[in-house]
């Protein structure tokens, strides 16, 4: 499937709209349309239906150390700074972005990619936004373009070494054609020799900066630079802030999981591929606290546990991967780390995109809330102190510390937390679905057919009725069925056109039935119930109907 089939499909069927489009559209921003908003409200309740009100207490699910609870929460997107000062988004949560001099564009340094190429005796560093194949053609048309040859010059181009980072420009450069040692004393990054991806000549490229991505806002009108504060960039801090709350609030005890499903805001530099990377999205958050002694097998608990919520909701092919971080990628504080990954279609072949990660962060975010911005030291995580030997941002000096009345030990939870991305997971689950096949249309010929094979709990209407012709008590039949259905879940009646052209739009949307009132329900009551995947057709009584679908559904 190519990546622009989706896009088109989702606009043309109303899965989703570039935000603002009649004003030219607002990068990294998105509106789900009429299809897309259910869709999304499906992943949403999947999962909270999956990790909190369908998750019995009481027994152990399989793999898990013990039985556990689960609660939700749902925090307000506006926190109090110090939030963010001791969980280390304000000083840490930053990217490193380069600037173009001459195109006056901004990139994100690590996304910045570019070859080593050589022609009439000189070697630059081109660079491209382009990904997999079309970041080769890109490079091709802009060496090109640099040396002032056509196209049918093209075997005067000597390309060194693959298609690499412009972040490892120095290690990547070939022998004596990359930057000279004097030029990498005197400047910490030579980007003398490379095109920026907009520009026309080079060493236009500024040092690398850093960015944060927390969007700022003020509060109250009179406010002033004192009363910043910030939209939130995850949800989980919301959680960790209210663990007390959830504690003097309910009888749950450890190991209990908090969930919370909500927007994040990240003012990312280069907001790409389609919903992928946004600027404003939606995260499903859970933080599972428990027993320090008990933490490994946890972590390992909900890696598997979160791997196969992906996979019994259709995203069970070679696309999908656990991927488990090396010790290098571990954040400071995480004990262990790893990554739900799809490989979405724009990008390169191998590539796989991050949809869910799964972390170990120890008793890190309980602590930070409690002492201070904690940074690490050795082996150990201390309260970063300022120039005075005073903690850098205060805790809340609150203690939040669990004391177990049974075994009558006071601890520190450690926390494993499952963080998915809502608007990451319904992208995956549309490029999953996204099919094509050959079916007879009208008149028997072959014909392409485009269907979304959407798992039945996440598809946006489970069922549509259709009366075969406008006429002969047809639609009061078929209007009937669709009441009675509407009751029990989102159902579509639709009596224009041919009914072939009916099934292909329920199709290209995903519904996986469709009922049909036909001549023989006029005789005998029965109505055809056919199936989005198979093509299959099956009669059954027309006052049944409800309780077929919600059968086949699965409610
Ligand atoms: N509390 C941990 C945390 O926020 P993260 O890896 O930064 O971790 C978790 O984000 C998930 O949120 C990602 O796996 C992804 O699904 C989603 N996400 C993060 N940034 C996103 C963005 N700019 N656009 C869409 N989804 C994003």
């Amino acid at each position: 499937m190519e990546m622009d089939q989706l896009v088109a499909l989702c606009k043309r069927r109303g899965f989703l709209f570039q935000s603002s489009e009649i004003y030219g559209g607002l990068q990294g921003f998105w509106d789900y349309g009429p299809m897309g908003v259910e869709l999304k409200r499906n992943v949403r309740e999947a999962w909270w239906r999956d990790m909190v009100t369908a998750h019995n207490e009481l027994e152990p699910p399989p793999g898990a150390p013990s039985p556990y609870e689960m609660v939700g929460l749902d925090c307000a997107i506006i926190m109090h700074p110090q939030v963010w000062k001791c969980s280390g988004h304000y000083d840490l949560f930053h990217d490193l972005m380069v600037d173009c001099r001459e195109s006056k564009r901004r990139y994100r340094y690590d996304q910045v990619q570019g070859r080593w190429v050589e022609a009439k005796g000189q070697t630059i560093f081109v660079c491209t936004e382009a990904l997999g194949p079309e970041a080769t053609a890109d490079l091709q048309h802009k060496a090109l373009r640099f040396f002032n040859l056509r196209s049918k010059e093209a075997d005067e181009l000597e390309w060194h070494g693959p298609v690499t980072s412009l972040t490892t420009l120095e290690s990547s450069a070939p022998a004596g054609g990359g930057s000279t040692a004097a030029g990498r004393q005197e400047k910490l990054y030579d980007f003398s020799r490379v095109l920026g991806p907009d520009a026309k000549t080079l060493d236009t490229l500024t040092a690398p900066r850093e960015f944060n991505l927390m969007f700022k806002t003020i509060v109250g009108a009179l406010g002033g630079e004192e009363d910043a504060a910030f939209l939130r960039p995850e949800t989980a801090q919301g959680i960790f802030v209210n663990f007390k709350n959830v504690l003097d609030s309910t009888r749950v005890r450890v190991p209990f999981g908090v969930a919370q499903l909500g927007k994040s805001f990240r003012n990312e530099i280069t907001p790409r591929n389609f919903t992928f990377r946004s600027r404003e999205f939606e995260q499903m958050e859970i933080e599972f606290f428990c027993h320090p002694g008990q933490s490994r097998a946890w972590y390992q608990y909900w890696r598997d546990r979160r791997y196969r919520w992906y996979t019994d909701l259709g995203l069970a092919g070679q696309r999908l991967r656990l991927r488990d971080h090396s010790s290098e990628e571990l954040s400071h504080y995480s004990c262990g780390t790893a990554d739900i990954e799809y490989a979405f279609p724009f990008l390169a072949a191998g590539d796989f995109g991050e949809l869910e990660g799964v972390a170990h962060r120890g008793d890190f975010d309980l602590r930070s809330h409690m002492e201070g911005k904690l940074v690490r030291q050795g082996d150990a995580l201390v309260v970063e102190q300022d120039a005075q030997g005073k903690p850098k941002y205060r805790g809340s000096g609150k203690d939040l510390s669990y004391f177990d009345d049974l075994t009558k030990e006071r601890y520190l939870p450690h926390v494993i937390e499952p963080s998915a991305g809502a608007d990451r997971a319904t992208l995956a689950f549309l490029c999953e679905a996204y099919c094509e096949d050959q079916q007879p249309d009208e008149s028997g010929k072959p014909t392409k057919r485009v269907f979304l094979r959407l798992h039945p709990r996440l598809a946006p209407i489970k069922a549509a009725v259709f009366p075969l012709v406008k006429k002969d008590g047809m639609p009061e039949v078929a209007k009937e069925i669709y009441a009675a259905l509407k009751p029990h879940f989102n159902a579509f009646y639709d009596e224009k056109g041919a009914v072939g052209r009916r099934y292909r739009r329920q199709d290209e949307i995903g519904t996986p039935f469709c009922i049909t009132v036909d001549g023989q329900t006029l005789s005998d009551g029965t109505v055809t119930i056919r199936d989005r995947d198979t093509l299959r057709q099956w009669r059954v009584k027309k006052e049944d109907c409800p309780a077929e679908i919600r059968g086949r559904l699965g409610l």
